[in-house]
């Protein structure tokens, strides 16, 4: 394994050399990867620009956070609230392959509109890292942060300051570069957010339901302190209904999935033997979820004991 600190001050001298007072605009979704680029390169004295676009498919309180996670750096942060848009593109919208290509298409194109803007820059920053290159050229799923937004921005060259770094050594490099906890330690989450964890159809009302869910099993997780043991943990909504009961009256609501796993480097990852106790009180309060009008919320809560391989982290 490279030691960091030495990483760290090569990366940013040669950043400094590449890109030190020259216009760079980078897409910040919040994730620890972007995140680490974000202050890799403003540290390095770009004249940066960042645009965090919210695709409605955030969990609970991203935006909020990402926007005070960065308000005293040195750069520009642009947050579109694209959740309208996004939405309607996804309408009937089942295939998670599918979903992937429409979101990052529009995100192209979101990103084209602010990009526009902004006028020309010197430098396109993406926060690609090394499993992500890997993935995309075994071409096992389309990863919307490589290789999908060069083409519709006037810029002259792509800057990619974490692509040769395992996830584990970004957050590193993000402790070394003074980012907060909730930044370093903030688990990763694909581009197309919460769409690919709603299974069948992208409505409001799931999403809704969903991002309260999987805040849910978060707190739980932090609560039996879990959190810095558990390296990916979140919640899915399946398309599967259930009959539940709830206040002496039948429920015909959704069933959850909850995915917890340990992984090196994410490239093979075993599930977490989360205790029962931690369970039961996520399933608890996730069953408590009413949803919105029309929604029994959520009758039925899984924990999926799959590794991967032959699953997948994500529950797509
Ligand atoms: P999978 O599901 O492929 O996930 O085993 C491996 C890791 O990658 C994350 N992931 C993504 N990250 N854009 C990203 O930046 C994406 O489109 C994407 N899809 C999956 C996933 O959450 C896991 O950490």
């Amino acid at each position: 394994m490279r030691d960091m600190n030495i990483y760290k001050e090569q990366i940013i001298t040669e950043l400094r050399g590449k890109v030190g007072g020259k216009k760079v605009l980078l897409a910040l979704s919040g994730g620890v990867d972007c995140s680490v680029c974000a202050a890799l390169l403003s540290q390095a004295g770009a004249d940066l620009t960042c645009i965090f676009v919210d695709h409605g498919c955030m969990r609970k309180n991203e935006a909020a956070e990402v926007k005070a996670a960065f308000a005293d750096r040195d750069l520009k942060l642009v947050q579109i609230d694209a959740a309208d848009r996004f939405l309607e593109k996804l309408a009937g919208v089942t295939e998670p392959e599918q979903k992937r290509k429409l979101i990052g298409a529009e995100f192209i194109r979101v990103f084209e509109e602010e990009a526009r803007k902004i006028g020309a820059v010197d430098f396109l920053a993406q926060g690609t890292i090394y499993p992500d290159v890997i993935e995309s050229d075994e071409k096992i799923k389309s990863h919307h942060n490589v290789g999908g937004l060069p083409d519709c921005v006037d810029f002259k060259e792509i800057v990619e300051p974490v692509r040769e770094l395992y996830k584990n050594e970004v957050r590193e490099l993000g402790r070394l570069l003074g980012l907060p906890e909730c930044i370093t330690e903030r688990q990763p989450f694909p581009g197309p957010g919460l769409a690919i964890r709603v299974i069948g159809e992208v409505t409001r009302g799931k999403l809704d339901i969903l991002r309260e869910a999987d805040f849910i099993f978060r707190d739980e997780v932090k609560n039996a302190g879990l959190d810095k043991n558990l390296d990916q943990y979140f919640a899915a909504l399946t398309d599967m209904r259930a009959v539940g009961v709830r206040d002496g009256k039948r429920t015909y609501g959704y069933v959850a999935a909850l995915r917890a796993v340990k992984t090196v480097d994410f490239m093979t990852a075993e599930f977490a033997r989360v205790p029962y106790e931690v369970l039961e009180k996520a399933a608890a309060r996730i069953t408590g979820i009413v949803g919105g009008e029309g929604s029994d919320g959520i009758s039925r809560v899984l924990f999926d004991v799959t590794d991967k391989p032959p699953g997948t982290v994500e529950f797509e």
